[in-house]
C-alpha cells in the first residue's frame, strides 16, 4: 500500500479504537453474524478458501455508520464460525480508485489470491454521473498469504467497455474454466436496460470482450453484483437488478437479488430463464457465492439494502455501526432451483436443546436457533389459534404466518408512516408457498433469517426488539413440536 493509503489506515485504527466501547453495548450488535468492527459495511468480497482458510471482505466505510467513501474490510476463518478481523487491505490510494474500492471478487490459483475489483472514480464538475463524469476501472491485486498485498494493477478502463453501455459497469466476478479465465461484470446500457458484460483471458491481465448476457425484454435498467457460477452441474447468473416493478409477491423491496438459470454455453450465446427472488426478506443484497476447499457452494449476502430510508433511522447508528453480512449458506441445486441452508458448522454454536410446544410460549435468548416441523394434517401440538394454520412470533415484534397458500411476515407493531417500533416503519413482506414441511429460524439479536422446507424459500430481515420481549410462541394448526437451541451462550 502506498504512503496516501498507509495514512488512511492509521485514522481507520483510530476510528475503529474510537468506536469499540459505543459498539461493544450495543444491545442490537451481532453475535455470530459478521458486522464492521465499527461504521458501515455493504457487500461481501472476495470470498474465498486458501489453505484451509476462508476470506470474507466487505464493502466497508469505517468511518461514518451512514456510508462513505469505500474500503475493503476483512475478516478470516478457520470453521466459519470463529471470525478474525484482518484489518482493511484495499484502500482508495489511487488515482483510478480515489474515489471508492468497490465490489469484486477473488480467484485462487497455485496458491495466490487473485483479487478483482472496481475502482471507482467521480469527477468533480456539473455531470449526470451516468454517462459522463465517472470511471469504472477494473483494477487486481495479488496476495501470497492472504495477509499481505501487492500493487494494484489497472486491467480495465472505460476506454474498454463497450460504445452503447453508460459508465456503470462494476463488481467483477472471476472464475476458470477450461483453459480460460472468465470475468463478469454488471452494467447499465445507455438505453437504460440491466445487463452483464462478459470478458475473457487467458493469463489473469489481459481480458477481452467476448458478450453481453442479458434478456429480451427490458428487466431492470442496472444489473449490479453479478456472478456467473454452475452448482449442481447447471449453470447460474445472479445477479442484483435495479429498477423491477414491485410486485404483490415479488420485488417487494427497492431493488432484489436473484438469478437465472443458463439455458445453453454461455461462451457462446446462451439464453437466460426464469429469474428467481434469493430472498424474500426486508433486507437481502449483492449476494456473492464461492466453492470452498471442500467443492461446496456458498453463498453471503448483505443484511442490508442501498437507497432505502432506513439507513438513516437504524438503531444501530447511534452505537457507531450499521449493517451485517447474513451466515454463509450451502447452495444447492434442485430441478432448476437453488436451496440455501446456514452451513451446518453453525450447529457447534448452539447451547442446550429445549422443547417448544405449540400454543405454549417460551423464552428465547437474544440468539437463537429454531426448527418446526409443519405437518399439514394437523400437527400434534395443535393449538386452538383461530384460522391460523401455522405463525411463529418472535419476542413478540416479528411474526410469520402461512395460511396453506401464502406466507407472511410482518411487524406486529408496525405504525404505517412511522420509523419506530422494531421494523423502523417497515411493515410486511409476502412469499406464495404450496407446501410447507419445516421452518428454521436462525435468530441473532438483530437479524433473522427464516428457512422454509431447507431453503426452498429464505427471509433474511433485521429487527430490533425490545430487550423485555423475548417470547417465542409457536403456534397453529400445522404446527408440531419443535426444538429451540439458545445460540452464542456466554460460558461461565
Ligand atoms: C452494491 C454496490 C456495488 C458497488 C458497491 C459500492 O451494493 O452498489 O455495485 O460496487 O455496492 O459499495
Amino acid at each position: 500500500m502506498n504512503e496516501a493509503g498507509l495514512q488512511m489506515i492509521r485514522k481507520i485504527r483510530e476510528a475503529e479504537a474510537a468506536a469499540q466501547e459505543g459498539v461493544q453495548k450495543d444491545p442490537w450488535r451481532l453475535k455470530f453474524h459478521l458486522m464492521p468492527p465499527a461504521g458501515w459495511l455493504n457487500d461481501p468480497n472476495g470470498l474465498c478458501q486458501m489453505n484451509g482458510v476462508y476470506h470474507v471482505f466487505f464493502q466497508y466505510s469505517p468511518f461514518d455508520p451512514c456510508g462513505g467513501e469505500k474500503f475493503w474490510g476483512h475478516y478470516t476463518s478457520r470453521n466459519l464460525t470463529d471470525w478474525e478481523y484482518a484489518g482493511v487491505p484495499l484502500a482508495p490510494d489511487e488515482q483510478f480508485d480515489r474515489s471508492g474500492v468497490y465490489s469484486g471478487s477473488c480467484l485462487i490459483k497455485d496458491g495466490i489470491m487473485y483479487l478483482f475489483y472496481t475502482g471507482n472514480v467521480k469527477l468533480a464538475g456539473d455531470f449526470d454521473y451516468v454517462t459522463q463524469g465517472r470511471e469504472a476501472n477494473t483494477v487486481l491485486v495479488e496476495s501470497r498469504d492472504g495477509r499481505t498485498f501487492g500493487d494494484k494493477k489497472l486491467l480495465l478502463t472505460n476506454r474498454d467497455y463497450p460504445a452503447d453501455y453508460t459508465l456503470h459497469i462494476r463488481d467483477p466476478k472471476v472464475f476458470a474454466l477450461e483453459d480460460r479465465y472468465y470475468m463478469v461484470l454488471g452494467g447499465r446500457k445507455k438505453n437504460d436496460c440491466g445487463a452483464v458484460l462478459l470478458y475473457e483471458s487467458c493469463d489473469l491481465e489481459n481480458w477481452r470482450f467476448c458478450r453481453e448476457l442479458t434478456v429480451p425484454m427490458k428487466f431492470g435498467y442496472m444489473w449490479e453484483c453479478p456472478d456467473l457460477f454452475c452448482t449442481g452441474g447447471k449453470w447460474f447468473l445472479s445477479l442484483s437488478p435495479q429498477g423491477l416493478p414491485r410486485k404483490e409477491h415479488e420485488f417487494q423491496n427497492v431493488y432484489t437479488a436473484g438469478y437465472f438459470q443458463v439455458n445453453g454455453d454461455f461462451r457462446e450465446g446462451c439464453r437466460l430463464e426464469d429469474f428467481r427472488e434469493w430472498d424474500k426478506g426486508f433486507d437481502f443484497y449483492a449476494p456473492q457465492t464461492f466453492t470452498d476447499e471442500s467443492g461446496r457452494t456458498l453463498l453471503i449476502a448483505w443484511a442490508g439494502l442501498p437507497d432505502v430510508e432506513e439507513e438513516y433511522v437504524n438503531p444501530t447508528i447511534e452505537s457507531g455501526w450499521q449493517h451485517a453480512l447474513t451466515v454463509p449458506r450451502v447452495i444447492r441445486e434442485q430441478n432448476g432451483r437453488l436451496l440455501q441452508y446456514p452451513v451446518p458448522e453453525l450447529e457447534a454454536l448452539r447451547g442446550e436443546r429445549q422443547e417448544v410446544r405449540a400454543g405454549e410460549a417460551v423464552y428465547c435468548a437474544p440468539a437463537f436457533d429454531l426448527i418446526v416441523p409443519v405437518d399439514e394434517k394437523g400437527g400434534a401440538g395443535a393449538s386452538g389459534v383461530k384460522d391460523s394454520k401455522l405463525s411463529i412470533t418472535i419476542a413478540d415484534a416479528l411474526r410469520f404466518t402461512w395460511d396453506g397458500k401464502e406466507a407472511v411476515l410482518s411487524f406486529t407493531d408496525a405504525v404505517a408512516g412511522r420509523q419506530i417500533g422494531a421494523g423502523r416503519g417497515r411493515t410486511q413482506r409476502r412469499a406464495l408457498i404450496s407446501g410447507i414441511q419445516e421452518v428454521r429460524i436462525l435468530a441473532d439479536t438483530s437479524l433473522i433469517e427464516i428457512y422454509v422446507n431447507q431453503g426452498e424459500t429464505v427471509f433474511t430481515t433485521r429487527f430490533y426488539p425490545m430487550e423485555d420481549t423475548r417470547r417465542l410462541l409457536v403456534e397453529g394448526v400445522y404446527a408440531k413440536a419443535g426444538v429451540l437451541w439458545p445460540m452464542c451462550q456466554e460460558t461461565e
